[in-house]
């Protein structure tokens, strides 16, 4: 299986700080948040790695991670997103022949977690996996909505919703069968001018193809100012228990 971080976008939300560099080397304790994402693929196992990045700091990447050895990466390559703001799953198709014939596992590269994914990379045979999380702020993410009659599916996502049907969050950390390319390729942008990754979602759970299971341990993302602090905070305690 190959590995993608989706690590483009401008990060308006958390300027000024990322007029100085891109928000995925933004610290996060004692590390360039996308430190985090890169560890998660690597303990999983996914060692091939394309990281989709955009905007006026990508050169940047280059001199932290270098070909990205250091942290394990045994091949690791950089696609450029033209519209920084495209969208997620527009990143994504960027990595299409980088993916050729084989699975993706995908992750935000905002997204911090301490779950280990490699039963679900193992065991990955073909459509697609998303992996749901508890939250008290529903509204902020993709959200689940479950069958009433048979609560362990996955009826379809609501992206941002205002009145979230259920506090299941669904994270950045996905894995796809190859014919996820062809169905961004067919479609078309939201409202917000975006290729949305729920609308690709949505597709899988249409036709029956999309599994899920709970990502266990913490997780959280840091795009924002306040999830930002959180994602510091944990790791710093993690990692150092004397901080208060
Ligand atoms: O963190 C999980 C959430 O991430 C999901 O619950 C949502 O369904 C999903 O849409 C996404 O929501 P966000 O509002 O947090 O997405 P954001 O625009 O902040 O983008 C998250 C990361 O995706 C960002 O750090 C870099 C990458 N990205 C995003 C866009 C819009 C790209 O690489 N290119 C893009 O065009």
């Amino acid at each position: 299986m190959k590995g993608v971080i989706l690590a483009g976008g401008l990060g308006t939300r958390l300027y000024p700080l990322t007029h100085v560099t891109n928000k995925h080397l933004l610290p996060v304790f004692d590390k360039p948040m996308i430190f985090y994402p890169i560890e998660t693929l690597v303990k999983a196992g996914v060692t091939d790695i394309l990281i989709v990045t955009s905007g006026p700091h990508v050169g940047h990447f280059l001199s932290v991670l270098k070909n990205g050895k250091e942290l394990g990466v045994t091949h690791l390559e950089y696609a450029y997103q033209e519209k920084p703001d495209g969208g997620i799953a527009d990143a994504l198709s960027l990595a299409r022949d980088f993916v050729d014939r084989d699975s993706v596992a995908v992750i935000l590269g905002d997204n911090t977690t301490d779950a280990n994914i490699s039963k679900a990379v193992k065991s990955f045979s073909d459509g697609a996996m998303i992996f749901l999380k508890e939250v008290t702020d529903a509204q902020r993410f993709g959200v689940a909505e479950f069958d009433p009659k048979d609560p362990s599916k996955v009826i379809g996502i609501e992206e941002k919703p205002k009145n979230p049907k259920t506090n299941m969050a669904v994270t950045g950390v996905y894995i796809y069968d190859n014919t996820v390319f062809e169905l961004i390729h067919k479609l078309k942008p939201s409202d917000r001018g975006e290729l949305e990754i729920t609308d690709v979602n949505n597709i899988y759970i249409k036709s029956g193809k999309m599994k899920w299971a709970n990502l266990d341990g913490f997780w959280s993302d840091a795009g924002t100012f306040t999830s930002l602090y959180r994602s510091n905070r944990y790791w710093a305690q993690k990692n150092e228990n004397d901080i208060v």
